[in-house]
């Protein structure tokens, strides 16, 4: 899958721009001691983010749930100035607002936080490929691994130990990425939501994980994919029903729509990125099209 590299070379701290080299965060920031803090990952075609309005909602929904006191309405024109002192407009953009570090004569490391904190705005832009680019469906191989990470997955949590244990995991057995399974039940990639492509008397079905059958992230992808593809059941996965699937999807805002072409080392239909895959991929960037033509003609 397509991962952000350190090619930036200006990035956000507080309000400023600065090369990465100049930007400080005080060590007893709570996201660094404790990963007391929420982030977001946008992806830009042409200098436009993809739904940002729904990760506006997500960043305030998360923010709200730590109590902190951050207008994420902010990411809007910070992310367009991050873009343009960065010289890109194909990019991945990365934000991340942590509670921020006690003042003097405070306490640090308190579980409860010691008095207000003014939260510290980090984010960075490194460059990805095209939409044109993106049209390439691509095939990748996955290994499942049980969920180790916390019962709060609507968060977007900078505390992603049990993500990075997931994906080191699917590494050491020489796959690109884990999928995520909860007590029998699919859960997603360790940076993106999963579908499955499955037979049945009536056809093939596409199923999604519900946000209610185990802890999983409401993703942006999955939700644009929701709108567009009234089809695409909602509703618990049964790890039966993935290693059974005919196809295998993940989705995200990095990811787009990758086919997962290897399970556990066995190939997933014919082993190939197929025609499903193909279709919620074209969705997508239908709906990427269509969103970027009505902001036009705004
Ligand atoms: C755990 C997890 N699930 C799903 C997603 C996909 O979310 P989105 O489509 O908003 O990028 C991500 C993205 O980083 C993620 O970290």
């Amino acid at each position: 899958m397509e991962r952000p590299i350190l090619l930036f070379v200006l990035v956000h701290l507080n309000n400023q721009i600065v090369p990465r080299e100049q930007a400080r965060v005080d060590p007893f920031d709570r996201g660094f001691l404790m990963g007391d803090g929420v982030y977001e990952g946008l992806r830009a075609f042409d200098g436009r983010i993809v739904a940002m309005d729904y990760h506006v909602e997500r960043l305030r929904d998360g923010l709200k749930a730590l109590s902190i006191d951050y207008d994420a309405e902010r990411m809007v024109p910070l992310t367009d100035r991050l873009l343009e002192a960065n010289g890109l407009r194909d990019a991945f953009v990365y934000w991340q607002i942590s509670r921020g570090a006690p003042g003097p004569g405070k306490q640090v490391r308190t579980r409860v936080p010691d008095g207000e904190m003014t939260p510290t705005v980090f984010g960075f832009a490194s460059p990805a490929c095209s939409l044109k680019e993106a049209r390439t469906l691509q095939g990748r191989a996955a290994v499942t691994v049980q969920d180790p990470r916390w019962k709060l997955g609507q968060i977007k949590s900078i505390s992603l130990l049990g993500s990075v244990l997931c994906a080191m995991q699917a590494d050491d057995a020489d796959a690109d990425d884990a999928i995520i399974v909860n007590n029998g039940l699919v859960a997603e990639g360790t940076a993106s939501n999963v579908a499955i492509a499955i037979d049945g008397p009536r056809g093939t079905r596409i199923v999604t994980p519900s946000l209610e059958s185990t802890p999983i992230l409401a993703g942006v992808t999955r939700r644009l994919l929701l709108e567009a593809m009234p089809e695409i059941e909602n509703r618990p996965v049964r790890v039966e029903e993935l290693m059974s699937a005919r196809e295998v999807m993940v989705t995200g805002s990095l990811t787009m729509v990758t086919a997962i072409t290897v399970l556990n080392g066995r190939p997933v239909g014919d082993g190939r990125p197929g025609p499903i895959a193909k279709r919620m991929l074209d969705t997508l960037l239908d709906v990427i099209h269509q969103e970027h033509a009505a902001r036009s003609g705004a």
